[in-house]
């Protein structure tokens, strides 16, 4: 009998809302995961945080080198100032792997106005600076860590954009890993629109009064959404 593999991912920069909030889903769900921090001890405190919620030590933190260096697949959730820095420091690490990039390019305190960034989008610029040896898919921009604790299937839809089609179609798993669902949204250039998409939700969140506006496609029958 084969065994399944179990594939570990690494959070990183997965000590604040987003990161903690999809590492909780995909622990639940049956992964491996590791908590990154520029700081272990702070990744350790919030795994053991994530860990006393899921009620099962199930979540690792370490510092984010090491989380990238241990991960099949690695996640990044750090503010956007921090994009280029952290994906510098990180890159031979990640080579051979898929990085999932959750970024968005806010500009604060702006952040309700689409900031389109210099070379077209954060995870184009991932995907440049990493280079081809990394699949960048980039996903959950649309997701408030809102939705994220718990284990309800969340009404929101999540737009996958990356160049390696079997890349795509992994992250497509971890979306419905999470309770989501997921569309194949086309290359990474695509990823802009998916990455301005979330300045327009913040400004609904606004106006409407709601914590987390999110988008769904119609005109296709969800069974076939992967
Ligand atoms: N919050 C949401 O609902 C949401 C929804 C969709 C997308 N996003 C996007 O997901 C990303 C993460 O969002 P978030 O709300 O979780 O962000 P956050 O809480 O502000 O930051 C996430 C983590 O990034 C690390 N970090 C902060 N400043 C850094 C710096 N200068 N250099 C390196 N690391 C730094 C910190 O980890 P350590 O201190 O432990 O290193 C922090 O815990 C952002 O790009 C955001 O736009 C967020």
């Amino acid at each position: 009998m084969t065994e399944k593999l179990i594939l570990t991912i690494a959070v990183l920069g997965g000590t604040g809302k987003e990161g903690s909030g999809l590492a909780y889903r995909w622990a639940q769900a049956g992964y491996n995961l590791i908590i990154g921090s520029r700081t272990p001890e702070k990744a350790e405190r919030v795994a053991g945080e994530l860990n006393a919620e899921l009620g099962e030590e199930l979540i690792r933190g370490l510092g984010n080198e090491e989380a990238a260096k241990l991960c099949d697949i690695g996640v990044l959730t750090v503010p956007f100032k921090a994009h280029r820095a952290t994906l510098e420091a990180l890159k031979p690490y990640l080579q051979g792997k898929i990085l999932v990039d959750v970024t968005v390019p806010l500009v604060p305190p702006s952040v309700d106005t689409v900031q389109i960034p210099e070379g077209g989008s954060a995870a184009k610029n991932a995907q440049e600076l990493l280079g081809e040896a990394v699949s960048v898919v980039s996903a959950f921009q649309n997701i408030s860590h809102e939705h994220l604790h718990g284990d309800h299937p969340i009404p929101c839809d999540v737009l996958v954009c990356g160049n390696n089609p079997e890349a795509r179609e992994q992250v497509l798993q971890l979306v419905d890993a999470a309770g989501l669902q997921g569309w194949n949204a086309g290359p990474i250039a695509n990823s802009i629109v998916a990455e301005g998409l979330t300045s327009i939700l913040i400004s609904i969140n606004k106006q409407y009064k709601v914590k987390g506006a999110g988008i769904q496609i119609t005109g296709v029958p969800r069974e076939n959404a992967d």
